[in-house]
């Protein structure tokens, strides 16, 4: 049955049964370019803690989990792509293969920033698994090395996304109705 929340969504985008077949390819090909290693899989929150508990079940590999919580700044600097660090690390990723897991990657700001910021922390290697990626919203030069779904210029939330807080508990990808957002 619906949920009360879920009429506040247009359309499902990508159901619960996709979302898994396509983790577990990409926890797959993971396993494949970690074998013998042990990686660092740094989850960016808050967006990223549903995927991240899939994909780390979805990748049978000896590894750690860390998180890592950024917010783009909500005032007048936030065009220029300025990040904030809420939550930092709480260990040292000095010569550490990371995987940076992230929900969606959009102008590509937040992983500019924090790849960068990993790299001066003395990161070994990065590789950027992003669920869904948006390239037509793309300013900065940034790709995922390993990307779920390519998703339209549309406002998608659940598994993790969210808008205004709410939505993050939705298990698929949907379209948000525009009224919900509209002024
Ligand atoms: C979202 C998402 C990414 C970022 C992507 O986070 O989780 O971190 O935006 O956008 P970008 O490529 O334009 O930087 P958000 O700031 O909404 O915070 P949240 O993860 O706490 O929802």
């Amino acid at each position: 049955m619906k949920s009360e929340m879920e009429n506040d969504i247009l359309k499902v985008l990508i159901t619960e049964e996709e979302l898994q077949r396509r983790i577990g390819e990409l926890g797959g090909a993971l396993y494949e370019r970690f074998q013998g290693k042990r990686p660092l899989f740094l989850g960016v929150l808050k967006g990223s803690f549903v995927f991240m508990a899939d994909l780390v079940r979805a990748c049978q590999l000896r590894s750690d989990v860390e998180f890592i919580a950024v917010s783009s700044y909500e005032n007048a600097t936030a065009s220029s792509g300025r990040v904030k660090i809420n939550h930092d690390l709480q260990q040292d990723i000095t010569g550490r293969d990371l995987i940076i897991v992230e929900d969606i990657l959009d102008s590509g700001n937040t992983l500019a920033f924090l790849k960068d910021y990993f790299l001066t922390k003395g990161a070994a290697s990065i590789t950027i698994v992003a669920l869904l990626d948006k390239p037509s919203r793309r300013t900065k030069a940034i790709d995922a090395d390993f990307a779920g779904f390519e998703v339209p210029n549309e406002f998608v939330v659940g598994y993790g996304l969210d808008y205004c807080q709410h939505y993050r508990n939705i298990p698929y990808i949907g379209v948000l109705k525009p009224e919900v957002y509209a002024d």
